[in-house]
């Protein structure tokens, strides 16, 4: 299945052909993004605001997760389509014992206006009832105009769950997200002070408040499928990686590359026996369609016609440094915000990870021996780019443009306070990747810059082994990465239009003694895009986007596969031996939008289609398919819908 998607996803990238775009190192979609977002979107095809109209739902298509009723999913407002005769209780809610009954916890009640620098902080106790289950209800109101916000959550100077938020309607707006919390156990069994940091501002054109509500769900149930190992419980520490403000009651990211993300650790507990490295980050302003950057020899190719266009290539790297050791990597997933590219694409059915921005796992344990020593250790993040010659040598970046919001953090598992880890550091000198560049620039007969198109691929392999002696084993702890990243892409008109087929895949697997675990990700995207202002100012956006996301996790995994609920509440085959989870997504848009120069109203259309789908991987690789969903949106409105739970079709 990989290996098909694999070659249709570069098979795809054969028609490369570009636009341009430019602009004062304004990327045309964020250059377009103001444009767009600061007029005055709501007028004659969105009806002025009425009382009796119910805001619109919007949704971030996704598995289920697991609550007290069992198998819940998030992905819409309406009622659960599994019923509770569908669902076995789930184990520890049959238990009569009212110390393992749910409790649920308001932890904000917050409307958002002008809280640049001004978060919502709040003091949390932890609940009087047994839990081993967390899960997170956000649920949010908003209407008038507003660009998308970003939302960070933070336990004291832990980030927990980073978020964005959809863009409003005149008439409104909501959504619920539901999160498994389950990973951060350690903190939740601890008094934290709650950060919860949306960064909004309100005047007379960006008018939309964001009304939130967060509440919390504690509980016990069976979460893990039996068969599988996977930790047998989260991890006992967390150690942050942050600006570490939470005290302060400040958010705790670090902003790059204004600011180094680093942290030196003092006290890495010297029993851990295992440690899984997991980074957090956003671009945000000329880093945000990063994917679409230009060569770096080319940013000011379009100066004349456009502007400066944002550079270092459209490839990233997120590094992780143990003592300045590469420990690891991240090709981050390119996650497109409500208000990215064109607006339209992205309502009622926001883009993948638009509420829930993954965090990778780098399993960090090959350095234990090291860590384990007693010593001080530094940690640190950094994201680089390409900088080139304007032909075909390129070499990693040691920056990027603004800018990153970056959090890290350690979860570590312990051994009985007494034992020391020991071992062998294994080989620490990666070899760098194989870049392979190429590009040209075409004029017309004037001489101006009229296209650029590059051909960019990358590939990476990193291996680190070492022997590592903990209190009850002792032998070979291996992490590797295999990645591969491809981008056909350029710019055309002069700098007005962009087309990027672009593509990474990749695997990572850690092994050891007691531990396994194994991923593997494609993430392709197609956009396509034109950009033109006529000389009044009218201003015309068009785009065809793409994207899908194809993600298999086996082993020890720090995070929820999505699996709990199905296991809790007896949907997965029981004869089946599951090793991990699938999920395998596509979303495909296209939208357009326009406004005259004296920007007196703005209309725009998109159209969009996902389909879903989400199962248990049992230890011959046959996937059974657990949750699907097929939904169309045209013009801001559900258009069709099926859903499947196991099988069954309960589409309402
Ligand atoms: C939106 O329209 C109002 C009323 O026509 C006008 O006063 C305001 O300046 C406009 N906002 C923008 C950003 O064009
Ligand atoms: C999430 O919270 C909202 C508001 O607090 C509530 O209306 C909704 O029912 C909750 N959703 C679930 C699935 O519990
Ligand atoms: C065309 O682009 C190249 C490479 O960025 C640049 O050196 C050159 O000045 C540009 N030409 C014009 C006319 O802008
Ligand atoms: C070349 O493009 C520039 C910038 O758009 C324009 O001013 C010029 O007239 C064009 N030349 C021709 C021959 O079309
Ligand atoms: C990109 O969009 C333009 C404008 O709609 C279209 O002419 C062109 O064929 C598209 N290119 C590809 C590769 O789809
Ligand atoms: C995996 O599932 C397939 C299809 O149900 C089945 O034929 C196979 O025996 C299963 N393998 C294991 C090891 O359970
Ligand atoms: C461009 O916008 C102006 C108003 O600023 C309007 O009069 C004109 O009709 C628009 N042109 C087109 C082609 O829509
Ligand atoms: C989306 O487009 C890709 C190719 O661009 C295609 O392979 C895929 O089937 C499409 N998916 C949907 C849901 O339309
Ligand atoms: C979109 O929906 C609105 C009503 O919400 C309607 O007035 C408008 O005509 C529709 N536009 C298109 C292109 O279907």
């Amino acid at each position: 299945m990989m290996r098909g998607l694999l070659f249709s996803l570069f098979a795809g990238v054969a028609l490369a052909q570009t636009d341009v775009e430019s602009s004062r190192a304004i990327h045309p979609f964020a250059k377009f993004k103001n444009l767009a977002s600061g007029a005055n979107t709501t007028s004659i095809t969105t009806s002025a605001p009425t009382a009796t109209r119910p805001p619109l739902e919007c949704f971030q298509v996704a598995e289920p997760v697991l609550t007290p009723s069992g198998a819940t999913r998030r992905d819409t407002s309406q009622p659960p389509a599994l019923a509770p005769a569908d669902q076995k209780p789930i184990e520890a809610a049959a238990d009569s014992a009212s110390a393992s009954s749910p409790c649920a916890v308001v932890l904000m009640e917050h409307t958002f206006a002008n809280s640049y620098g001004s978060p919502f902080v709040g003091q949390y106790t932890p609940p009087k009832c047994d839990f081993d289950h967390v899960v997170i209800n956000f649920t949010t109101l908003v209407s008038g105009r507003q660009f998308d916000r970003t939302g960070v959550m933070y336990l004291g100077d832990n980030e927990v769950w980073r978020t964005s938020t959809a863009e409003p309607t005149s008439y409104g707006i909501r959504w619920e997200w539901l999160k498994d919390m389950t990973a951060f156990q350690s903190l939740w069994k601890q008094p934290q002070t709650l950060i919860f940091d949306l960064e909004n501002i309100v005047d007379n054109t960006y008018t939309g408040l964001l009304s939130t509500t967060l509440t919390a769900t504690f509980f016990k149930a069976a979460g893990k499928p039996k068969a599988n190992g996977g930790p047998s419980h989260p991890a006992d520490l967390i150690i942050p990686i942050s600006q570490r403000l939470g005290t302060a009651g400040k958010p705790s990211q670090f902003v790059y590359p204004a600011q180094q993300a680093t942290n030196t650790v003092a006290d890495f507990p010297r029993n851990a026996n295992r440690a899984v490295f997991t980074v957090d980050v956003k671009g945000q302003g000329n880093e945000e369609f990063w994917w679409s950057n230009v060569p770096q020899s080319a940013a000011h190719a379009f100066e004349a016609t456009y502007g400066e266009y944002p550079g270092y290539s459209p490839f990233r790297e997120v590094q992780v440094l143990v003592d300045g050791h590469l420990a690891g990597v991240s090709w981050p997933f390119p996650v497109i915000y409500t208000g990215g590219v064109v607006p339209q694409l992205h309502r009622p059915i926001v883009g993948i990870q638009a509420f829930d921005i993954g965090e990778h796992e780098i399993d960090i344990s090959p350095f234990l021996p090291l860590l384990c020593d007693g010593k001080a250790h530094t940690f640190e993040i950094k994201i680089v780019g390409l900088v080139d010659d304007g032909k075909s040598a390129a070499t990693l970046s040691t920056t990027t443009d603004d800018e990153w919001y970056i959090t890290g953090k350690i979860f570590v598992w312990l051994d009985e306070q007494r034992s020391v880890t020991t071992g062998t550091l294994g080989n620490l000198d990666p070899t760098p990747p194989v870049i392979t560049l190429s590009q040209h620039l075409t004029q017309n007969a004037t001489g101006a810059n009229e296209t650029l198109d590059y051909n960019l691929f990358v590939s990476r392999k990193l291996t680190i082994t070492s022997h590592v002696k903990t209190q009850t084993t002792q032998g070979a702890v291996t992490w590797s990465q295999l990645l591969m990243y491809s981008n056909i892409g350029g710019v055309s008109n002069f700098g007005n239009n962009n087309l990027n087929a672009f593509g990474i895949s990749g695997a990572d697997a850690a092994t050891g003694p007691s531990t396994t675990y194994a991923t593997s990700y494609v993430y392709p995207l197609f956009s396509n895009s034109t950009f033109d202002v006529a000389p009044q100012g009218n201003l015309s956006l068009w785009a065809q986007v793409d994207q899908g996301l194809h993600v298999e996790v086996s082993g020890d995994v720090v995070f929820p596969t999505g699996l709990e609920g199905f296991v809790a509440t007896g949907l997965l085959p029981a004869k089946d031996i599951i090793k991990g989870s699938v999920v395998s997504t596509w979303r495909n848009g296209t939208a357009s939008y326009y406004r005259p120069g004296d920007n007196s109203y703005s209309t725009g259309t998109g159209r969009t289609h996902q389909v879903f789908s989400f199962g248990g991987i049992n230890t011959s690789g046959h996937v059974s398919e657990l949750y699907h969903r097929d939904v169309s949106a045209y013009n801001d409105t559900v258009t069709a819908d099926q859903v499947k739970i196991a099988g069954r079709d309960v589409t309402v």
